[in-house]
């Protein structure tokens, strides 16, 4: 086979692993690279609050972990890509809305701590993308379930810089909320996911920094594009 060839086919079937605490921009970017990359986007906090959802709708303690994990092996959570965005299914009833709710959002930062619920979810992520030719996102992407990733990102932003964005999210969504109390929450949800015993959110060996504070969304993608190009370009070992 031609290396051109070869390095095309390689381009193909890529898998990128992209990691950051909250409202570093991690999903509009991965989104957008999937795009650009013809790839399929797996957001993987949305399965996490998937179940987080079902979990509050039955009225679990989120400490009981034999039970989440149990709940875990029972519930259907489906991906489905959907034009520009992604559709989430639990037990074929569509979430989308539900599972971006505040209470849904605290709840998932903390029925992510368990490890044996985690467990399930890796395996489930790591079945999704078996193929290959995805960008997955979250918090142990190139940590723990695709620790041999073609390519990792640890993606970044300053704390008032990340209010602002949760900040102007709720706005456009219709809802009010202040500056302070958004960064209260996402520091307390950056400390639960920094600070678990479970695979904490902390940037993957080889993964690739970019801070997000200062740059526009199309640059940001324009680097991961340039770097994923230098990556297949490269030959073996030559990293
Ligand atoms: O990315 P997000 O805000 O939708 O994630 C919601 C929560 O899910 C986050 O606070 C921690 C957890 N999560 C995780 O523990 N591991 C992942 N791979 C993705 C999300």
């Amino acid at each position: 086979m031609k290396r051109d060839d070869q390095l095309k086919r390689t381009a193909d079937c890529l898998i990128i692993a992209i990691d950051g605490p909250v409202g570093a921009g991690k999903s509009t970017a991965a989104r957008l690279l999937a795009k650009r990359l013809g790839y399929r986007y797996i957001d993987s906090g949305a399965m996490y609050r998937a179940l987080s959802w079902k979990a509050l709708r039955a009225g679990l303690d989120l400490d009981d972990e034999p039970r989440l994990r149990q709940l875990a092996d029972e519930t259907s959570i489906v991906l489905e890509p959907a034009g520009d965005r992604e559709l989430i299914f639990v037990d074929g009833q569509d979430v989308g809305r539900q599972i971006r709710e505040r209470e849904v959002e605290q709840a998932t930062s903390r029925i992510s701590t368990h490890p044996s619920v985690r467990a399930v979810m890796v395996a489930h992520q790591r079945q999704i993308a078996a193929q290959g030719g995805v960008v997955m996102d979250g918090r142990d992407i190139g940590t723990v379930v695709f620790p041999d990733a073609d390519v990792k990102f640890y993606v970044t932003a300053r704390l008032e810089i990340r209010a602002q964005r949760r900040y102007l999210e709720a706005q456009a969504a219709g809802a009010t909320r202040k500056i302070d109390e958004l960064a209260e929450e996402i520091q307390l949800r950056d400390t639960r996911d920094m600070s678990r015993r479970a695979s904490p959110l902390r940037k993957a060996d080889g993964a690739v920094t970019i801070d997000t504070s200062d740059l526009p969304v199309s640059q940001v993608v324009d680097a991961m594009e340039a770097e994923i190009r230098r990556k297949i370009a490269a030959p073996e070992g030559d990293t």
